[in-house]
């Protein structure tokens, strides 16, 4: 028999939730004795109406140069189209780079000029609030300090390291003079063939939760005084639903029912209001046949009126355009712009010419774009402006310089690298490998600095090799440090999708102890990253086969931003590393790993498939624990090894009977059982026994990461709240029911401990 818990006793929690760090901010003062709203109702009052839709235009970079900068020339603004965008256009906003990184230098050169335009040869000296997309750190600055991308640093589940690196990050966008930063992406990755996949942390609402505040702490600051120097505003992105494109293409729809979207999808971005992000980044592409750019509901209704979001929303790139050109949703691109204002886009990401501003001006001066409307947008840009402390300061701060690229910056990297590292396999412990072996380096991603980096690395492919600074090691640099030169032999083997010198490969790994095979993605970001197929291409796999079929052990080393299929060369594999894209100093990081010098702790933060047809998430439905449904995937979520031993035990929770509006409190015990020091996650999970919907198996509700000594153990504690147990019911209310719950406790989704607690209403 089963058994529903009764509607009637259910208790319904708001979604509402005021953004109390948000309110704080903009009653902020920017150091002026006058209140930052007064300052903006004062300056609004003086503004044309072109003014207005001035700012609410933003354009790339290209749209005001003469040339394009490359690995080998040097970018060039045009100042005659930077004055007319400026001056005719009343332009409030500058995004990218053309089409590469910058020096310190040039970014001080070309933001000095951009301002120096704008506030002093403008009616009103507005300055322009550049934007960039500084996704692992301040990748388009050339002297910058690059991290392991998200997903990576997911999988090291250290929300402090995160908090740390996008400090870093704000600091060295700061020091080029920009102020505002397009991250943290806080879509729930959920289909890995997308390739924006390695843009998020993970498929989990929770962990990309936690991990998306502690960014957006690290880039605003824990008070959000966005006019503190060293900081920018963050752009949370790209609301909603962005990441489960049905088909795994970029920028193709998703059909994301509303209990999914707001169960699964909305989350993370509620904790990000919460956490008093500024700005917004809408999705590109469409959800239920609606393109976001133009839905009122997600945009207005929840954006603002449930989530209280008070700063500005940017369109996606062209993306205004597009729902004349693309989805047409809007017969004519004026049309497109009227119902992309109307839903709740504050700023046009145009970008390439003005088209926006004279559509907007043209809508508003007939009357079907309220004036009340565009003063809100402009509100919204100017609160930011002035929280930024850019009307005071316009300029690049010379001072910062010397802080870019610091040695210090360089070892949190590097401490980060490490920890993302995530032990997938390692037979009979064979790793970690001793020095005094003869190796054999092979794979297309054994001797490049562009595949540990991925996209948004110097350009927007990242795949300029060039470009990557030669200090840093690629994988076979940093073994051949580990293991002498003498000692290490190189094929290539096969490159991304060819042959290269397999027979060279194999005969090379006869005369070899070991052979390290280093395999998966070349560098890529959005739409060309596009796959049809998960598996890793065939060649890589006919390499791996051919050095398995001689005598010598292999250890596969993963360097990919989404988890390629793998399996048949799983079997025979002596270890297993996935690297994810670990940035910079992932060379030197895998070499650690591999030889010992760093004990793993890394943990899956997304589930790794067996097949490219089986794609099911770690919290999947009870449906799903049965054959032939079977959950069966390479590795779990949460799955990830040691070089010692971890014990749990003694999972304890304050209260078996709580009720639907009181928080629980658990505690588990976590020891070092083995013979070396090592970091260990503790995960704790829960599930809700039966529920009026179908209630996922497993759900995240707390993580936390230990550092021990052999012999040392800890207890760890969780806090579970009410909104954890709850979840949107038949009749979309959002509840906690009563009933039993059952508590998992362990290092990831298998081998746990577990306990039962009951919700009751009296
Ligand atoms: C991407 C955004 C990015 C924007 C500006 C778009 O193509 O979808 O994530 O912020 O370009 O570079």
């Amino acid at each position: 028999m089963r058994h529903y818990k009764a509607a009637t006793q259910l208790l319904v929690i708001s979604m509402f939730w005021p953004s109390l760090a948000g309110s704080i901010l903009f009653a902020a003062q920017t150091g002026e004795v006058r209140p930052l709203e007064k300052r903006v109702t004062e300056l609004l009052s003086k503004m044309t109406l072109e003014e207005k839709v001035g700012q609410m235009t933003q354009i790339t970079l290209q749209a005001v140069s003469k040339t394009r900068g490359t690995a080998t020339q040097k970018h060039e603004i045009s100042v005659e189209k930077l004055r007319q965008a400026l001056t005719s256009y009343h332009v409030g906003s500058i995004l990218n780079v053309h089409d590469v990184a910058l020096t310190l230098d040039e970014w001080h050169e070309l933001i000095t000029r951009i301002q120096d335009i704008a506030t002093g040869e403008t009616r009103l000296g507005v300055p322009v609030i550049y934007g960039i997309d500084a996704i692992h750190g301040a990748n388009y600055v050339v002297e910058a300090t690059l991290f392991p991308q998200s997903i990576a640093l997911a999988a090291a589940r250290n929300p402090e390291l995160v908090r740390k690196s996008a400090e870093i990050t704000a600091l060295e966008v700061r020091a080029a003079g920009i102020p505002w930063n397009f991250n943290p992406v806080l879509g729930v990755g959920r289909n890995p063939l997308w390739p924006r996949l390695w843009e998020t942390f993970g498929e989990d609402p929770y962990l990309i939760s936690v991990l998306g505040e502690a960014y957006i702490k690290g880039l605003e600051g824990e008070d959000n005084d966005i006019s503190a120097g060293d900081k920018v505003a963050g752009c949370m992105k790209h609301y909603l639903g962005y990441s489960l494109p049905l088909s795994g293409k970029d920028r193709t729809p998703a059909w994301i029912p509303e209990r999914m979207l707001r169960d699964y999808f909305l989350p993370p971005f509620k904790r990000a209001v919460d956490a008093g992000v500024h700005t917004v980044m809408i999705n590109s592409s469409e959800i239920n046949g609606i393109p976001v750019h133009s839905d009122h509901y997600l945009l207005t209704q929840v954006l603002r009126e449930e989530l209280g979001f008070e700063g500005f929303v940017v369109s996606d790139w062209q993306d205004i355009e597009r729902l004349h050109t693309r989805d047409r949703v809007a017969a004519s691109p004026k049309e497109a712009v009227r119902m992309a204002v109307m839903a709740g886009v504050d700023m046009s990401m145009v970008p390439f010419d003005f088209s926006f501003y004279d559509h907007l001006l043209a809508l508003t001066k007939e009357g079907s774009v309220p004036e009340a409307r565009i003063d809100e947008a402009v509100a919204r840009i100017l609160r930011v402006k002035f929280a930024l402390g850019l009307f005071e300061k316009p300029y690049p701060n010379r001072q910062l310089r010397s802080h870019v690229g610091s040695e210090e910056s360089a070892n949190l990297s590097l401490q980060a690298a490490r920890e993302v590292m995530t032990l997938l396999k390692n037979d009979g412990n064979f790793l970690p490998l001793s020095r005094q072996q003869k190796v054999l380096v092979s794979g297309p991603t054994a001797n490049l600095r562009s595949v540990l980096n991925g996209g948004w690395s110097y350009t927007w492919q990242g795949n300029e090799e060039s470009l990557y600074p030669r200090d840093k090691k690629t994988i076979l640099e940093a073994v051949a440090e580990k293991a002498g030169k003498e000692n290490v032999t190189y094929f290539e083997g096969a490159s991304f999708e060819e042959a290269v010198n397999i027979a060279e490969a194999v005969d090379a790994a006869r005369s070899a102890d070991v052979a390290i095979v280093c395999i998966g993605e070349d560098a890529y970001c959005e739409t060309p990253g596009n796959i049809d197929d998960l598996t890793l291409p065939a060649a890589q796999l006919e390499l791996v086969k051919a050095i398995q079929s001689t005598d010598t052990p292999v250890v596969l080393t993963l360097v990919q931003g989404r988890p390629r299929v793998i399996t048949p060369v799983v079997a025979d594999a002596k270890a297993i590393l996935m690297a994810y894209l670990p940035g910079p100093e992932g060379g030197r990081a895998i070499a650690d790993v591999l030889f010992g010098d760093f004990n793993p702790g890394g943990k899956l933060p997304i589930t790794y498939p067996r097949a490219p047809n089986d794609l099911v998430n770690y919290d999947h439905k009870p449906v799903e624990m049965d054959d032939p449904n079977k959950l069966n995937p390479l590795f779990q979520f949460g799955h990830g090894l040691s070089y010692t031993q971890f014990e749990f035990s003694n999972l304890h929770l304050s209260s078996r009977r709580i009720k639907p509006n009181e928080t629980l409190q658990a505690t588990v015990e976590v020891a070092n059982t083995g013979e070396r020091a090592g970091d260990e996650v503790a995960h704790l999970f829960i599930q809700d026994e039966y529920g009026s919907v179908s209630r996922p198996v497993r759900q995240l509700v707390g993580f936390e990461k230990v550092r021990l000594a052999p012999g040392e153990s800890t207890t760890v504690e969780f806090i579970i709240v009410p909104d954890q147990l709850a979840f949107h019911d038949r009749n979309m209310r959002f509840v906690v029911e009563p009933g039993t719950f059952k508590v998992f406790a362990g290092p990831g989704a298998s081998d746990i401990l577990e306990a039962t607690f009951e919700v009751v209403v009296n």
